[in-house]
């Protein structure tokens, strides 16, 4: 498997807000790549959803393709040929909508994840159809998006919560801790005394956003404490929030008031780090399938 663990290049989307709208677009309404442009594929093994993004080599969003899918845990994958055919499902999804082969892709891992597991990853896209370009890491991959220079990026996820501080742009801390979503909706099944399925689903339907927020701000409130204790001695001025977890409502005033640090954030939160992962993909020329 060709790997590639470079740094790699910055792109810094100025608009983030209108450009991950943008992004969200080609879910329904794809682009075929112009000609002559090269395209970048990002897949992203996440603990709640599999995510395929298609950019242009200059980051133009062309396809997004996403399944829920419980086949990571803890940013480790779990079930192989779970991952394997959903990756596949969203490839092809994805080829047929675009008419270009999809080859390759980037793919990324949870600071802290272990060579043997960041080698699962990469065998999961193989087995799909695509070869890995490089395994990078979440908060790199995200960052190539946000370009932050000095700063925390923390990504609320599915299952984990990973966090990341840049110097001069450069990554110097990363750490990985397993409180995510999945766990404020366990906490809301326990409250309303419902299946964790109907609990999610709960949690997602924005007209329950009020009778949602009391329920999941201790778990706002732990993920708040982990990111405190790990900047404690960091001294940075601000951390960005992403993944879809950010979107939880309170989740900017409760990691705020917990770290007491600003903290900034973007619509959709949950698509920093798929798009980041394209980004950080070796560009190449589509064929035409
Ligand atoms: N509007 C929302 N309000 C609350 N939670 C949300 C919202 N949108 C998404 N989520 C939650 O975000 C989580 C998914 O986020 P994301 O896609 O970043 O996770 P992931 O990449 O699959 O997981 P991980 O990075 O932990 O492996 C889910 O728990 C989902 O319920
Ligand atoms: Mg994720």
């Amino acid at each position: 498997m060709a790997e590639k663990s470079t740094t790699p290049p910055i792109h810094t989307i100025v608009n983030l807000d209108f450009y991950l709208g943008e992004v969200e677009k080609t879910q329904t309404k794809p682009i075929r790549p112009p000609i002559a442009k090269k395209i970048r594929v990002g897949l992203d093994l996440g603990t709640s959803s599999i995510v395929l993004v298609v950019l242009t080599e200059d980051g133009v969003p062309l396809g997004l393709a996403r399944r829920e899918a419980s086949v990571v845990k803890d940013g480790l994958v779990v079930d192989f040929s779970g991952a394997r055919a959903i990756s596949q499902k969203l490839r092809e999804e994805l080829e047929k909508r675009l008419e270009v082969k999809l080859p390759q892709a980037a793919l990324a891992v949870p600071p802290g994840t272990g060579e043997r597991d960041k080698a699962t990853h990469g065998y999961v896209g193989q087995a799909a159809g695509l070869e890995p370009t490089g395994i990078f890491d979440e908060p790199l991959a995200a960052n190539l998006l946000l370009g932050l220079k000095d700063g925390a990026l923390a990504d609320l996820g599915g299952g984990t919560t990973g966090v990341a501080v840049f110097r001069s742009g450069k990554m110097v801390l990363s750490f990985d801790e397993p409180t995510g979503g999945y766990h404020m909706s366990l906490v809301i099944a326990g409250n309303l005394k419902i299946p964790l399925e109907r609990a999610e689903a709960f949690k997602l339907d924005p007209k329950n956003r009020p009778e949602v927020a009391p329920m999941i701000a201790p778990v706002l409130s732990k993920m708040g404490q982990i990111l405190a204790q790990g900047l404690k001695k960091q001294n940075v001025p601000s951390v960005f929030l992403v993944g879809g977890s950010a979107m939880a409502p309170g989740a900017a005033q409760i990691i705020a008031k917990e770290t007491g640090l600003e903290v900034k954030a973007a619509p959709r939160s949950d698509l920093i780090t798929p798009v980041g992962i394209a980004l950080a993909c070796e560009p190449f020329c589509p064929q035409l399938l």
